[in-house]
C-alpha cells in the first residue's frame, strides 16, 4: 500500500502579523530557502512523492508558483484550499479523496526536523505494523504543544493538548504516519474546547485502541516550530551554522531529488537557467559535479 503525503500550511499565522497579513509564514525564509521546503524535505527523505499541499486562498497562486506540479522535485504535488482555520485534524477530511484507499503521513508547514539516523526513523513509521505512529521531542515549555503522559514504565496513556499543567515534557512533534482508518475517525471528531478538531484526539483514539506507536527523538536531535518571531529567528540561524560548518545544505529539495534519482543534472541545469551567481544554483551544480 502507498504511502500518500499531506502538508499543512494554512493557518492564519496571527503570532507573525504583521509579517503574515499578505503573505503565508509557510513562504517566509528559513536561512536560504522558503519554510516549506523543510517540510517538503521529510516527506521526501519518507520516500513519498505523492503530496497535497493544503493552504489558504489567499496563498494558493504562491504556492503553486513556487512549487508548481512538483515535477521540478521529482514529485507529485496536488492543491486543496482551507476555507478557514479549524484544526489539523480537518486536513485528513480535506484529503480523504487524495487519500484515498492508502496510508498517509501527515506533516506541518512550521515544523522542522534536522538530526542523525532520522530516515531510519522514518522507515521504521513508514514499515510498521501499528495504525499510528508519532514523535516526541522534550521541550522547556510543555504547555504549547501537545504532550504525552506515560505511566510508571514511561508507557503513554494519553496525550493532552496545550495542558495547562504538563505531566512531562515530551511534546508531539508535527509529523503523524496513519493507516486508511484515519478517515473515518477524522469524520467523527467533535470540535474541541478552543474550536478546534484537534489531531490530539485523533492520536488518543489510536492509543485507546492499542495501536499507536511513539518513536522518542534524543538530544542530539533538533526540531524547531517557527511560530513566533523569535522562533523564525533562531530557526534561520541554526541552518545557517549547519550549513556554513558543513557545506551541505538542509532541504535542498533538488538535492534530495537527485540523490534519489528522480531527477537528472540536465532537469536541475535547466530549472536554474539564467541564475548564475546564484549560491543555491552554485551549491547544486557542486552536488551534481561531486555525484557524476
Ligand atoms: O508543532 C507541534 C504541535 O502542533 C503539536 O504538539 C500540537 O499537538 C498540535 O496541535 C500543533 O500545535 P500548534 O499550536 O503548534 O498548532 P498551530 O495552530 O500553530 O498550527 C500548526 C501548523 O498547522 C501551522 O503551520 C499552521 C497549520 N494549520 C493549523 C491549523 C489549526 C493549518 O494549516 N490549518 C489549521 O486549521
Amino acid at each position: 500500500m502507498a504511502v500518500k503525503g499531506i502538508i499543512l500550511a494554512g493557518g492564519s499565522g496571527t503570532r507573525l502579523y504583521p509579517i503574515t497579513k499578505s503573505i503565508s509564514k509557510h513562504l517566509l525564509p528559513i536561512y536560504d530557502k522558503p519554510m516549506i521546503y523543510y517540510s517538503i524535505s521529510v516527506l521526501m527523505l519518507a520516500g513519498i512523492r505523492d503530496i497535497l499541499i493544503i493552504c489558504d486562498q489567499e496563498n494558493l497562486n504562491s504556492f503553486k508558483n513556487l512549487l508548481g506540479n512538483g515535477s521540478n522535485f521529482g514529485l507529485k504535488f496536488k492543491y486543496k484550499v482551507q476555507n478557514k482555520p479549524d484544526g489539523i485534524a480537518s486536513a485528513i477530511i480535506l484529503g480523504e479523496k487524495f487519500i484515498k484507499n492508502d496510508k498517509v503521513c501527515l506533516i506541518l508547514g512550521d515544523n522542522i526536523f534536522y538530526g542523525q539516523d532520522f530516515q531510519r526513523k522514518l522507515s521504521k513509521a513508514i514499515s510498521s505494523d501499528l495504525g499510528a505512529n508519532i514523535f516526541a521531542y522534550k521541550v522547556a515549555d510543555p504547555k504549547n504543544y501537545g504532550i504525552i503522559n506515560t505511566d510508571k514504565r514511561n508507557n503513554p496513556t494519553s496525550i493532552v493538548e496545550k495542558p495547562a499543567n504538563p505531566k512531562s515534557n515530551w511534546a508531539v512533534t508535527g509529523l503523524y504516519f496513519y493507516n486508511n482508518t484515519v478517515i473515518e475517525k477524522a469524520k467523527h471528531l467533535k470540535k474541541s474546547k478552543r474550536g478546534e478538531y484537534e489531531i490530539s484526539d485523533i492520536n488518543n483514539i489510536y492509543l485507546k485502541e492499542g495501536d499507536l506507536g511513539v518513536q522518542y527523538f534524543g538530544r542530539g536531535f533538533a526540531w524547531l516550530d517557527t511560530g513566533t518571531c523569535d522562533n523564525l529567528i533562531s530557526a534561520s540561524q541554526f541552518v545557517e551554522t549547519i550549513e556554513k560548518r558543513q557545506g551541505l545544505k538542509i532541504a535542498c529539495l533538488e538535492e534530495i531529488a537527485f540523490r534519489n534519482n528522480w531527477i537528472k543534472k540536465k532537469e536541475i541545469i535547466k530549472i536554474f537557467r539564467g541564475n548564475i551567481g546564484n549560491t543555491y544554483y552554485e551549491y547544486l551544480m557542486k552536488v551534481v559535479k561531486d555525484k557524476t
